[in-house]
């Protein structure tokens, strides 16, 4: 089988070096990213801001003047990577000693100052939620200096900034509803990263969503760690804050920005199932442009797990959501996070996860090994006492358990005929076009009389354990 469909990732996307467009005048940035999607999102907003000062980019780190990291420490082989790398730009400082390295995201918040005086590793710290100082800390290095910003904050959402959409393939592209996380997970060093959770302005959303439109933008993806709470102009205990303007929930802001136009997808990305309501289902199942498809983490099988985890759910609970939502959307696409080998998992607690995932056989999953996190409720309070083979071995077991359900679940859909947004060539041939179907999955066809940003219906033929394979039959629009 591929390997590509079941990913057994540190991060859910890992570095990538981002270009932007601009003139090539004033210093040179080479940005790098790691980590959520959320990372990726950030980074745009960081380009803006750099570029509205001057700044234009690099793809080549050894002739850039500054260089910025944004990082992940969402389990502690994303920080080994992220130090590798450090030490590696490090290297160029002997033969351009003015060259500055910053460290910007999760390690950088987590970590503080501790970058700089133990690790000695770069000379600027920018955490998630200072980037529009960015301007003003790089000016300080310049003498030399070290600079540090790590002020999380309860109302910073970026709102108002157009980020700058980097190495995009301009049809689908991100916007972020909601920052920082108030849940608590015991096993999740998030809320002690990106801070308290907070919703951003819906007539800011939907400005953005037009826009992209307006740029020929094909598809948006809402992101929030917890998209479900996102909540406007309504307090934690549901009271309306201030009488004279509109309360907004999620349900609601996904219909604004559904209507924004039909031919705009709107995704989401990641649900909570403890927060998850049938209103939700209700708008999705309404709107044709709302896609299909549901990332729904469970972590775990087992309720007594879960309760040591603070998910806030049950397993009945979690099956109950399934089942509202397969109702609601008979053919909804349906992934999820799993984490292996959590603190004193029994190996019975382990087949209730194993269990779960045979019941609900889910069409893609992210599945991990606990890593224990510094500060975390888990770390305080239990022991990481799972043996590192006895992590790896259930992390196999349902690694190989979730591929036999990806199979399945690409079988299933031979012969099906589903709409497509056309994204761009295929990577493996020119002759061929990719996009991806409402339930996400990425479908690969010949190329015809239509481009990227186009709708096309695709008859699949054919599948590999990651992609669908099939033929157009029909082209329903062109992006104008
Ligand atoms: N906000 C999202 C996802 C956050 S991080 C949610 O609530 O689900 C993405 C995934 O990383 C999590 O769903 C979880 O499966 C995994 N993860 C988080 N902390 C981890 C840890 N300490 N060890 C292993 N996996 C972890
Ligand atoms: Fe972490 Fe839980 Fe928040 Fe997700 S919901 S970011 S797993 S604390
Ligand atoms: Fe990683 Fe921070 Fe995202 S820890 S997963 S980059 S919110």
């Amino acid at each position: 089988m591929h390997d590509t469909q079941v990913k057994v990732i540190d991060e859910t996307r890992q570095g990538e070096a981002l270009d932007m467009p601009g003139n090539q005048t004033g210093k040179k940035l080479f940005l790098e990213s790691y980590g959520c999607q959320m990372n990726f999102s950030d980074s745009e907003i960081v380009a803006s801001i750099l570029m509205e000062n001057g700044y234009t980019t690099t793809r080549n780190f050894e002739g850039a003047d500054v260089i910025l990291v944004n990082t992940c420490s969402i389990r502690e082989n994303a920080e080994q990577r992220v130090r590798k790398r450090l030490t590696q730009f490090n290297q160029s400082k002997k033969t351009n000693p003015s060259l500055k390295i910053g460290i910007l995201g999760c390690m950088a918040e987590r970590l503080k100052k501790n970058l700089l005086e133990e690790e000695k590793l770069v000379d600027l710290v920018v955490g998630p939620d200072a980037y529009r100082d960015l301007p003003q800390l790089l000016e300080e290095t310049e003498t030399g200096q070290k600079a540090v910003n790590v002020l999380l904050s309860r109302e910073e959402t970026y709102a108002e900034i157009t980020p700058v959409r980097l190495d995009g393939n301009g049809v689908t592209s991100f916007i972020s509803i909601t920052r920082g996380c108030d849940n608590m997970c015991s096993f999740c060093v998030v809320p002690f990263t990106r801070g308290r959770e907070r919703s951003r302005d819906p007539q800011t959303i939907v400005h953005e969503a037009k826009y992209l439109f307006q740029e020929g933008y094909r598809e948006v993806t809402l992101l929030g760690q917890n998209v479900d709470s996102y909540r406007w102009n309504i307090n934690s205990k549901g009271e309306i804050k201030d009488e004279s303007k509109p309360t907004v929930n999620f349900a609601q802001l996904m219909e604004m920005v559904a209507k924004v136009h039909p031919d705009l997808r709107v995704r989401f990305s990641t649900s909570h199932p403890k927060d998850m309501t049938d209103e939700v289902f209700e708008v999705m199942a309404r709107y044709d442009n709302i896609c299909n498809y549901i990332h729904l983490p469970v972590q775990s099988g087992n309720s007594e797990v879960l309760k040591k985890m603070n998910r806030g759910y049950t397993r009945e609970w979690y099956l109950d959501r399934i089942s509202s939502m397969r109702k609601h959307i008979p053919d909804v696409g349906i992934s999820t996070d799993v984490i292996t080998g959590f603190c004193s998992e029994t190996d019975a607690e382990h087949n209730d996860t194993i269990s779960l995932m045979e019941t609900v056989k889910f069409d893609f999953a992210y599945m991990f090994k606990y890593s224990e996190r510094p500060k975390t409720l888990a770390e305080r309070k239990y022991e990481d006492d799972i043996p590192e083979d006895v992590k790896s071995v259930r992390l196999r077991e349902i690694i190989d358990l979730q591929m036999q359900h990806c199979h399945e679940s690409n079988q299933r859909d031979l012969g099906k005929t589903f709409k497509v947004l056309v994204e761009g060539t295929s990577k493996k041939s020119d002759e061929q076009m990719k996009g991806r179907n409402s339930q996400n999955k990425m479908c690969v066809f010949p190329k015809g009389d239509f481009n990227k940003g186009d709708y096309v219906m695709v008859k699949i033929t054919d599948c590999t354990a990651a992609t669908l394979l099939g033929e157009v039959t029909e082209i329903v629009s062109k992006r104008a």
